[in-house]
């Protein structure tokens, strides 16, 4: 089966959240299930930087108005087709702002070429190059599908898979001439939103298949609190909307080998965590204690519910514990923990700005990871932890619910807990939730085998790989049309 993947990110290329894991593990797990699966990328300075030798496979002379070209090669081990329109995406700063934090105002533009150049591979753009069904990732490939649908009869199909409906790409009904689909385009069955655009809806609408990254996720967008405006779309599909729960990279994620840590360990040389724990504790301003560490590696946003866990850090460091955060985002949030740094030194600490390999350390020597959500369509950090035997206590929504096992009283009878969850997503739940993590830390022993059945549950690629290839291939049979 031939997959053509559309992301604007990808690990380790580009990344500003766990779309870009996603992305980049995606192809390598699929391999197993008879997938090859590329993937088209924009040509950011920070691919195009690293595709050496590349074949120029297309050109495009009027491409929304820029010139640009497809340049075809293998990257840090993916299979790519990179979209190289330096008017569109050589520009600084990540893949959506510039460095000043602004929305760069052609983002419209940026990822409507991005879907059209997609749609245009899967009509045989390049010899020799056919795939059978293009997998979108969120509003930036959400025009995808509206393209494919509109396009010429093809067998070819498209999946669309939502990571996180907070983001929609809405843009004006002004935008609509310059997006080379036809005038019925603009109609509650294809792009039109709320009397402007959406690239999101459109993807939601127009798809064959629509997934989101966790079941839980999956329902939950039904409903008016999470589905954030395209919940009546989805339900009225409903049929076709599947979850399917995100793995990780179990190589690049591995406590035994990591580079990152001060020392490597499995789940029977677990004392070596101790040594990161003060490898974590030197890196935030921390003083080399033994009580509970806390951990956050987050954007600091609402969605992440970091003002919950800012409200409860006097009670933290009273109770004992430290509380080391990694990373960035509203001003607000991160001075709030600045704040409670300032008042707390050597409790508390924070690291503002992207740092992947501190990310890896924090995992290898927290003793808990807080991932306090207000809403979390998969979530990865919680996955890592589990991983690393970093015990995750999270919000009971999304993905957070589907991969951590609350320690209640018969999750520890039966010895299945791997964490703890809290619902709903307040200050004072939290409170409770953080005096739960308390009285478990205290006791060393069953502290351990939580963290040991974590490091054993499974969160690899291996199941919901094998069940997006489920989905390619249902996709496929289901095609009767033979125009193509
Ligand atoms: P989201 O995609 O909503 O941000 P996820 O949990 O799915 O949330 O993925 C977040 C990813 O970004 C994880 O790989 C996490 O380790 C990483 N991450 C978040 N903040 C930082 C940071 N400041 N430094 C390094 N990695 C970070
Ligand atoms: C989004 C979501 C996050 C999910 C990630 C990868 O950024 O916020 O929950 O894990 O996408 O699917």
């Amino acid at each position: 089966m031939e997959v053509l993947s559309v992301t604007s990110e990808i690990y380790p290329l580009i990344k500003t959240g766990g779309l870009a894991d996603v992305a980049g593990a995606l192809p390598g797990a699929l391999s197993e299930s008879g997938v090859t699966m590329r993937t088209l990328v924009p040509g950011y300075p920070a691919v195009t930087g690293k595709m050496t030798g590349g074949r120029e496979v297309a050109r495009f002379d009027d491409l929304f108005g820029v010139t640009g070209r497809l340049v075809a090669g293998r990257v840090e081990g993916l299979d790519l087709i990179v979209l190289d329109a330096p008017a569109l995406y050589d520009r600084p700063g990540n893949p959506y702002m510039g460095p000043e934090g602004w929305d760069w105002p052609d983002n419209w533009k940026r990822f409507a070429a991005l879907s059209w150049v997609a749609s245009e591979l899967g009509l045989g753009l390049v010899d020799g190059y056919r795939p059978q069904v293009i997998h979108a990732h969120d509003w930036q490939a959400g025009l995808v599908p509206a393209y494919v649908k509109f396009g010429p009869s093809t067998r070819l199909r498209t999946v669309m898979t939502v990571h996180n409906m907070a983001f929609q790409g809405t843009f004006g009904a002004e935008i609509f001439p310059q997006l080379r689909l036809p005038a019925h385009a603009f109609s509650v069955e294809g792009v039109e939103y709320y009397g402007g655009v959406g690239y999101l809806k459109a993807g939601v609408e127009c798809a064959d298949v629509v997934t989101t990254v966790s079941p839980t996720y999956a329902a939950e967008i039904r409903t008016p609190a999470f589905g954030m405006g395209l919940e009546g779309l989805l339900n009225n599909r409903s049929a076709t909307v599947f979850g399917v729960l995100n793995g990780i990279d179990m190589d690049a994620w591995n406590p035994a080998t990591d580079p990152a840590l001060a020392q490597n360990y499995t789940a029977s040389t677990m004392q070596g965590r101790l040594a990161n724990k003060r490898a974590v504790q030197e890196a935030f301003g921390l003083e080399a204690a033994d009580g509970p560490l806390f951990a956050v590696v987050s954007r600091l946003t609402w969605q992440k519910g970091i003002d919950l866990l800012a409200a409860n850090i006097d009670m933290l460091v009273a109770s004992g514990g430290q509380l080391a955060v990694l990373g960035s985002g509203d001003a607000e949030l991160e001075n709030a923990v600045r704040g409670a740094a300032l008042q707390y030194p050597g409790k508390v600490g924070l690291v503002t700005g992207y740092n992947e390999r501190l990310s890896h350390l924090v995992q290898g020597g927290a003793d808990v990871m807080v991932v306090p959500s207000r809403f979390e369509p998969c979530g990865l950090t919680q996955l890592y932890a589990l991983r690393y035997g970093c015990v995750p206590l999270v919000s009971r929504v999304g993905g957070l619910n589907d991969t951590v096992i609350d320690a209640n009283v018969a999750a520890l009878q039966a010895e299945v807990a791997t964490g703890v969850q809290f619902a709903p997503p307040s200050e004072t739940a939290l409170a409770d939730a953080i005096r739960r993590v308390l009285a478990l830390y205290a006791d060393e022993k069953s502290w351990k085998k939580m963290q040991r059945r974590g490091m054993k549950s499974d969160v690899s690629w291996q199941a919901s790989a094998a069940r997006y290839a489920e989905l390619y291939a249902l996709l496929i049979g289901y095609s009767t049309d033979d125009s193509a």
